[in-house]
């Protein structure tokens, strides 16, 4: 016979469990319209489901806003999702625009890490373009990997191509850039994240060149790249694992460098230094709004990725110098 035998803290703990069971439940069921950013709160799609797009990016395409982010289960990587918007506050989610592979002999196959999703438009091919940071399966952070797939459609489904070293250096967290000529670039900390680099990719965006610099060796990652009236701005982040630290911004008159660090925090408000607990991932200029730029980052839970909260918040100017103000809540009137 089985004795149950409860302590008064058993018991505290099994209503607990009942209450987050419940609230579990009706948080997938929630689904209304939102109109403003809660940055920090639980985000959830047309459907009710949280939005589950980390270390990702936006585009804009034939009118509506596309956001790519990866799938994470509790620790896994689960592949990249895209979600569509045409307002930046609702998002309905689209579809696994990339999945990982059955066959175990593919570099994407199940297990392998997908992170930092970006996708860009190609105007020559008419190809939607991702890159990403791929580790392959079982094999820790060591691969170091970029991979590239490319799709028809925006939302996909892309078809991987292949992974590799860009010109023979290591690669983990990337951003894509594409300036006003049109040029796109891979902007990707290697060297085991002492180095900061950037290759200018080829014209279909399929591969780098062999233009490739070491921009700056400070120990960066997370990099986001935004350009405004002919100058350059990077926030990146600390290499510290999953936990937060302070964000730095450099700034240039070229995408090619030099970078100039700031002395000035990029992040102002309450947790400032550890920029609001997350880490950078993307700027998103808004369309329709003049200098009008949203920063992008996750405050990740280790505990449970899936679970990372999204912090989107405005970039003000401030002496010249891009300013990410925390706000619990916020609009795009705030622009
Ligand atoms: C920090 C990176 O920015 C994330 O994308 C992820 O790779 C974590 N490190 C893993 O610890």
């Amino acid at each position: 016979m089985i004795n149950y035998f409860f302590t008064r803290s058993d018991l505290r703990c099994l209503a607990l469990t009942a209450c987050i069971g419940l609230s579990a439940l009706s948080t997938s069921a929630q689904s209304k319209t939102v109109s403003d950013f809660t940055p920090g709160a639980e985000w959830f799609d047309t459907k009710g489901e949280i939005i589950n797009a980390h270390g990702g990016g936006v585009i804009y395409d034939n009118g509506k806003y596309y956001w790519f982010g990866e799938k994470r289960g509790r620790h896994a990587s689960e592949g990249v999702n895209v979600y569509s918007s045409t307002d930046l506050y609702n998002w309905q989610y689209e579809s696994l625009a990339l999945a990982q592979d059955k066959d175990t002999t593919s570099d994407i196959t199940v297990g392998c890490v997908m992170e930092r999703p970006k996708v860009i438009y190609n105007p020559a091919t008419k190809k939607y373009v991702m890159w990403f940071h791929l580790e392959l399966k079982g094999k820790g952070y060591s691969a170091a990997r970029a991979g590239v797939a490319v799709s028809d459609k925006v939302t996909g489904p892309f078809r991987f191509v292949r992974s590799f070293r860009p010109n023979g250096n290591m690669s983990r967290d990337m951003t894509l850039f594409v300036d006003k000529d049109g040029s796109a670039y891979h902007i990707y900390s290697s060297r085991e994240n002492y180095d900061l680099r950037i290759a200018k990719l080829t014209k279909d965006f399929l591969d780098v060149t062999a233009e490739d610099k070491m921009l700056f060796s400070n120990h960066r990652e997370a990099p986001a790249v935004f350009q405004q009236d002919g100058k350059y701005y990077m926030i990146t982040s600390g290499c510290t694992g999953w936990a937060p630290n302070k964000a730095v911004l450099h700034t240039a008159t070229s995408v090619w460098g030099p970078w100039e660090a700031s002395k000035v925090n990029p992040m102002s408000g309450p947790g400032a230094d550890t920029t609001f607990g997350g880490q950078s991932t993307y700027i998103l200029p808004v369309r329709a709004k003049n200098n009008a730029y949203i920063f992008l980052a996750d405050r990740w839970n280790p505990r449970n990725l899936k679970d990372s909260r999204h912090l989107w918040l405005p970039i003000r100017f401030r002496d010249g110098l891009p300013i990410v103000e925390w706000a619990d809540k916020w609009t795009l009137d705030n622009f």
